[in-house]
């Protein structure tokens, strides 16, 4: 196997020490910076995340106000880049979108992109994080021939994103306090994750000292497959297709059969197996936003079924195979009114800030070398040259 470790998909290889998140696969923890993932759900907001992932801990009240007033200085983006959008097809897909357009900050903030400086790149950092929201709101807007909505920074980061996302500026946008804590959750369970695929793609570009907007659009373009960020798209696309609990043994059949390329959206994780504690805060969440909003909605009813039968079959519980962050965060987005098309886009949102704070420990780190990762070769042994009339 020559000189090198082969480790196909890294199960085994660690890139980088880290400070930010903890994971215990097995026992179905997730901590940031210590902190359970379970309390910041319940009693912190994503904007104290944010601070805990950026500068290391909790803000006092003070440092709160000063990072909130920080992140709000930059939460519009320049005039210019409203132009950006018209290039794209309105049915463009709006992780599309997402890549071009916050691969094309690196083209407007040059007084952001001397990596060495710490300065600079808590600047970058908070225009990235104070950015994202006016970029996926502009995204859907786009997408459904809508005004843009300027940012209002009264509102909270989320109440503000839900008002651009939302609101017309022929009407007064009031925002619903439980809609508004329901999707701050969601941004808090997909704020971190250790050295994820797509996190892992920020970390490389950016090993070569790379323009951090660019490290985090090429981190956008990883997110947006379907084994990674994708996932919630595709699993509420499949809820809705299996429509009915009485198709879901179909379903799990089709899931385990070898020859079937099919798999459960949603379902599995490469580092949680036992539980993925995200997975049960979002199955409560979805509750709570059903019961404000006084909605049912029948594809809740088929996941909860396809749950118990997948945890109840034998070829799940060898793989230990579980539901992911994924598997209900969908029918939440969908009852707030997002198209599925903008799921990922909102798992980007929050990912940024998980990104812009990797990227941070990794350049401060006096160990970082550029990303390298070596090979086994397979291909022919050397052999000369033959011109083309030889051939
Ligand atoms: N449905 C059916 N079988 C599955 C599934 C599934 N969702 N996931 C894994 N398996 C089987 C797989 O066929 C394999 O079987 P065998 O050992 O017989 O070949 C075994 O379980 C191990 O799977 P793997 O693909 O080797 O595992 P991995 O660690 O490389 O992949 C995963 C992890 C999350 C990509 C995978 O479980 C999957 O494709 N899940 C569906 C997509 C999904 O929900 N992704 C979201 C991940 S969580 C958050 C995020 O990143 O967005």
């Amino acid at each position: 196997t020559g000189a090198f470790t082969y480790d196909p998909g890294f199960t085994s290889t660690a890139s980088c020490e880290s400070e930010l998140t903890f994971i215990d696969g097995g026992e179905g923890v997730l901590l940031h910076r210590g902190y359970p993932i379970e309390q910041l759900a319940e009693q912190s907001s994503f904007m104290e995340v944010a601070h805990l992932l950026l500068r290391g801990e909790l803000p006092t009240a003070d440092e709160y106000a000063d990072f909130n007033n920080t992140i709000t200085r930059h939460t519009m983006v320049h005039e210019q880049l409203r132009g950006f959008y018209q290039g794209f097809r309105r049915d463009a897909h709006p992780m599309a979108i997402m890549c071009g357009v916050v691969g094309a900050l690196s083209a407007f903030y040059h007084d952001s992109t001397d990596i060495n400086d710490p300065a600079q790149r808590m600047i970058a950092s908070h225009r990235l994080v104070a950015k994202m929201p006016t970029i996926a709101a502009m995204a859907y807007k786009y997408s459904i021939g809508q005004p843009f909505v300027y940012p209002d920074n009264e509102l909270s980061y989320t109440g503000n994103f839900l008002r651009m996302t939302f609101g017309v500026p022929a009407e007064e946008y009031e925002v619903n306090p439980a809609i508004e804590k329901a999707m701050d959750r969601i941004f808090i369970l997909h704020a971190d994750h250790e050295q994820n695929a797509s996190t892992s793609t920020v970390r490389l570009a950016g090993s070569s000292g790379a323009n951090p907007f660019a490290c985090i659009a090429a981190g956008i373009a990883c997110l947006w497959g379907p084994a990674h960020g994708g996932a919630n798209e595709a699993a509420l696309n499949m809820l809705k297709e299996i429509g009915h609990p009485d198709r879901i043994p179909e379903y799990i059949k089709r899931a385990k059969d070898k020859d079937d390329p099919f798999r459960l959206m949603g379902f599995g994780h490469r580092v949680y197996k036992n539980y993925d504690p995200r997975a049960s805060v979002m199955q409560e969440t979805v509750r709570e936003v059903f019961d404000t909003l006084k909605v049912k909605d029948p594809v809740f009813e088929v996941a909860l079924q396809l749950e118990e039968m997948a945890l109840n079959d034998p070829y799940f519980i060898d793989k230990k195979l579980f539901p992911n962050v994924d598997f209900y965060s969908g029918i939440i987005l969908s009852a707030i009114g997002f198209p599925t098309s903008m799921f990922t886009v909102l798992f980007a949102l929050a990912r940024t800030v998980g990104w812009v704070a990797q990227w941070n420990e990794m350049i401060s780190d006096p160990g970082q070398r550029i990303g390298r990762p070596r090979q086994l070769y397979t291909g022919p042994a050397k052999r000369d040259f033959v011109p083309i009339d030889k051939r």
